[in-house]
């Protein structure tokens, strides 16, 4: 199994990243990481571990959470920074999707500035605006593509019917959408972006919800349980050692803000899941 993908054709990604939405603080937070300094060391302690893949967007925050990775790891080096535009935050309870050329352009350029970035490496098309024809939004990504703004072009919280819709007006390197052991609705999408050589970043890969970890995983914690003692892994490391397993073209990125969890779930790259226990896994879901 591959521990990296080429994502766009030509950069290279260890297939275990980090998603940094959590260090922007709790729901309706809006403002700067309360633990500024601490987020700064996680994000330096995930490149030490490997880590060359950081998935950011333009809310969360808004923008402070950009910020804080330039402030960690500016200029980057070989690590990849990838961000989203196209939901638009402005106030703590204000969080919409917002897909007009202009505003994609906006939201591009501020990132581009926060970042420290002359280009973006993967920019993300955050949700469809259901105000905006979705065509319009793949189109402007497409100039900020030609103009140099942006390296490769993801979508995220997309249907296969829109990626295909889009692949016809540009190339598309990634595809972001809640995929997990226990919620796996995309099982097609992930099919056709491994056909297509598209990377797929399932969020929320850990199950939880984007601000809650209410019962996370339940539905297959027994499984995983069993498992994870027999490799003597945690629950977690097996839910994440499934999806590197599931195909070659997901890169996970789970979100923490504690180191101890991100030393736990960077060693699930070290993994091997025998067919048994892929097999006992494909039963948490057995609808599908
Ligand atoms: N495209 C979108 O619309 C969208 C939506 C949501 C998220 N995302 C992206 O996807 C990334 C991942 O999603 P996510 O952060 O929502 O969900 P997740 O990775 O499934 O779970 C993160 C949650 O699990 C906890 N956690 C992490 N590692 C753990 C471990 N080893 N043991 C126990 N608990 C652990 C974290 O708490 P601690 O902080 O206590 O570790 C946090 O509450 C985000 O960071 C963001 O970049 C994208």
């Amino acid at each position: 199994m591959s521990k990296t993908f080429l994502l766009g054709g030509d950069l290279s990604v260890n297939r275990l990243g980090y998603g940094a939405m959590r260090l922007c603080g709790q729901p309706g937070n809006f403002g700067p990481y309360a633990d500024w300094e601490g987020g700064k060391t996680l994000l330096r302690r995930a490149v030490e571990l490997g880590v060359n893949f950081i998935d950011t967007a333009h809310p969360y925050g808004p923008g402070f959470n950009e910020e804080l990775i330039a402030d960690a790891l500016a200029p980057y080096g070989n690590v990849i920074i990838t961000t989203k535009g196209g939901v638009e935050k402005t106030a703590p309870d204000k969080v919409f999707p917002d897909g007009k050329p202009e505003s994609l352009r906006r939201f591009c350029e501020l990132s581009l500035k926060r970042l420290k970035l002359e280009s973006i490496p993967l920019y993300q098309l955050h949700r469809p605006d259901p105000a905006v024809p979705f065509a319009e939004s793949v189109s402007t990504l497409a100039k900020l593509r030609a103009e140099g703004k942006i390296r490769h072009i993801g979508l995220s919280n997309v249907t296969l019917e829109q990626v295909e819709e889009a692949q016809a007006i540009v190339p598309i390197a990634s595809v972001q959408n809640r995929y997990n052991i226990t919620e796996r609705g995309d099982d097609e999408l992930v099919y056709h972006c491994t056909q297509h050589d598209i990377a797929y970043l399932p969020w929320g890969p850990l199950a939880a919800r984007p601000f809650d970890r209410e019962a996370p995983l339940a539905k297959a914690e027994s499984v995983l349980a069993t498992i994870a003692e027999r490799l003597r892994a945690t629950p977690s490391q097996i839910a994440l050692a499934w999806l590197l397993h599931r195909s070659t073209n997901i890169i996970v990125i789970p979100g923490t803000t504690s180191i101890a969890h991100l030393e736990e779930n960077m060693a699930a790259a070290d993994l091997s899941l025998s067919s048994g226990d892929l097999a006992e896994l494909q039963n948490i879901t057995p609808d599908l």
